[in-house]
């Protein structure tokens, strides 16, 4: 009895000096806070680059991605007097060569394209959407149970690939060189080989059981049985050829051609996907979305991603408090930002779907008075879970999308995060194709309060139905200030993407990182469910003691998001970072 009062008072007195010392800094007043930051810089500025880790610096142009032979393209293709786009459309294809497990064409993704000239950023929609013979229990037994493994691992897990469309659309809007030209080096790459990195030999060793079960993918990725080693030469012959019918005919070899036959036939045997839904694919430019932090402009991925509304989200209540005097990765600075996550999360879960099917309430979400009535709710102590029935969370590590990031000499980009979900997709390569499928239809809320394999939750918002896109979090990343481009940025990691593409900008903005220092800092996650917060190996145990005391249930697990930046500079220089969470990225300037 004794031992418990003092656990509870002890309880009481913690919580009390938390809540006095959150409330003593809250009410630090703006100007005072401006000052502060002022005198930092300039004591910096006293003292020299007060950068701890160095970026990659450039004039021209820049090219941060998750390979150095794509890089290396894109890097080729700018300094043949390409742009953004068609370096973008170069990377593209190489990392689907390259980068086999999220690189791709028989996947999708999201690309933001600025424009300089006309100071214009397009949004394009090239994801993936459920096929016509698809339906809400397409994943379901006839008692209405989750199929185990149905949506990951099986023909039935693809959705319609729009990769090849969106490059295409892409490039037709704002490409300059030949497409034939810009995909060309892709077809190199897959016809002569490229050596197998340490990084993808443990990628595919994760993914034999994946991979083995097919013979057209041991065929490209198995040697005497085992998947490929380091320093082994990964030869494509026939994705060479899809790449060299694609440089040929545009995408309509892919969606009508010859591969689209291919597919088709793959597919005939599972009554999956059809000719008739590989024609109907359609890419949809659509409007980013828009928010504002301290006087710096975020042009971000709308619907079908979460990421755009829930990191504008999320910034808009942490934009009140003073976080870069409370310390980059301070225990009180992680507490606010994860309980602002948590919000979002519960708000992903409940109103985000695909915006042709469902009315998402995207205005009212990203709102400065929202925001102001989401921060009411936080309080120097962790939330607990009430709001959301906790769900069956699947423990899946996946990190396998893709960002790369590109800038011009023009002072064009491109921010692209795309692909084929897990680790290569469902494993299956299209029988002559070369082409490895996606397992996106997983990213559907199969049954509403049953978790994906990233353990988010969904809705009806976000139920299966034919023609519709998934639910996806990639947010390809734009920062303005002053009207000028500041920072491209993006990152994989499936849930994860929000929590880590939010960190960059913050990292960036409030805390005055450089690429490289933002890239490196210890990255740190909560999405409600499961209701823990993760935490990278980095982080001081120091931190992680005050959060448990504020009620946090710390976890440390694998590192977090492979982020691809570029910060431009007001007088035009480039900054780059190429996360070393994959030691194959690399980021090229001139
Ligand atoms: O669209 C999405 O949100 C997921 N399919 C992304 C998957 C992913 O990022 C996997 N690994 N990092």
């Amino acid at each position: 009895m004794q031992k418990k009062w003092i656990v509870l008072s002890l309880g009481l007195f913690f919580s009390f000096n938390v809540a006095a010392e959150d409330n003593s800094s809250t009410s630090t007043s703006n100007k005072e806070y401006h000052q502060t930051m002022a005198a930092q810089q300039a004591s910096a500025a006293y003292e020299g680059d007060p950068s701890v880790i160095f970026p990659v610096y450039a004039k021209h142009g820049m090219v941060v991605s998750e390979h150095e032979l794509a890089s290396q393209v894109g890097l080729d293709i700018l300094k043949e007097g390409g742009n953004a786009v068609d370096a973008a459309v170069g990377v593209a294809f190489a990392l689907a060569v390259v980068l086999p497990n999220a690189g791709n064409i028989g996947g999708g993704g999201f690309m933001l394209a600025y424009d300089k000239k006309n100071q214009k950023v397009r949004a394009i929609d090239f994801r993936e959407v459920a096929p016509l013979n698809a339906n809400k229990n397409s994943f379901l037994t006839e008692n209405g149970a989750v199929i185990d493994g149905k949506s990951i691992n099986t023909h039935y897990a693809s959705g319609v690939p729009g990769t090849v469309a969106g490059l295409e659309y892409a490039w037709k809007q704002g490409g300059k060189l030949p497409w034939k030209k810009i995909i060309n080096p892709a077809i190199k790459l897959a016809d002569k080989g490229f050596e197998v990195s340490p990084a993808l030999e443990k990628k595919l060793s994760n993914s034999a059981s994946l991979l083995g079960r097919w013979e057209a993918t041991r065929a490209i990725f198995f040697k005497n049985n085992q998947p490929l080693k380091n320093g082994d030469l990964l030869v494509q012959k026939d994705l060479a050829k899809s790449l060299r019918l694609i440089a040929k005919h545009g995408a309509k070899a892919f969606y009508e051609g010859d591969i689209a036959d291919k597919i088709a036939a793959e597919m005939k045997p599972y009554n999956w996907i059809t000719k008739q839904d590989l024609e109907n694919y359609k890419v949809i430019e659509r409007e980013p979305i828009w928010g504002t932090y301290k006087g710096y402009q975020i042009a971000i991925m709308p619907p079908p991603s979460s990421g755009g509304v829930h990191i504008i989200q999320i910034l808009n209540i942490l934009e009140r408090w003073p976080l870069y005097q409370w310390g980059q990765n301070s225990a009180r600075t992680i507490h606010y930002m994860v309980e602002a996550m948590k919000l979002a999360y519960v708000d992903r879960a409940k109103y985000l779907g695909d915006p042709d099917f469902v009315s998402v309430p995207v205005k009212g979400l990203i709102s400065k008075q929202y925001a102001d009535e989401l921060a009411k709710k936080i309080t120097p102590k962790a939330s607990t879970v009430a709001a959301v029935n906790p769900g069956n969370p699947f423990p899946y590590e996946s990190e396998e999308t893709t960002h790369f990031s590109v800038v011009d000499k023009e002072g064009n980009a491109v921010s692209v995060t795309y692909t084929l979900n897990g680790n290569f997709g469902n494993g299956i390569v299209v029988k002559g194709t070369g082409i490895l499928l996606n397992n996106e239809m997983d990213d559907f809320a199969l049954k509403p309060g049953v978790a994906n394999i990233y353990g988010l939750m969904g809705s009806a918002a976000n139920q299966v139905e034919v023609g519709k896109r998934p639910l996806s979090s990639m947010s390809p990343a734009f920062v303005f200030h002053n009207n000028q481009l500041h920072l491209v940025t993006g990152s994989p990691g499936g849930a994860r993407i929000i929590t880590t593409v939010l960190q960059m900008i913050l990292n960036d903005i409030e805390f005055n990182l450089n690429p490289a220092e933002a890239t490196a800092a210890a990255r740190v996650h909560h999405q409600l469910l499961p209701n823990e917060l993760r935490v990278e190996k980095p982080l001081s145990i120091d931190t992680i003691n005050l959060l448990k005391k504020r009620g946090h249930k710390v976890v440390t697990k694998a590192s977090m998001g492979k982020t691809q930046t570029i910060k431009v500079n007001p007088n035009g220089i480039l900054e780059g970072a190429s996360d070393t969470r994959n030691p194959d990225g690399k980021v090229m300037g001139y």
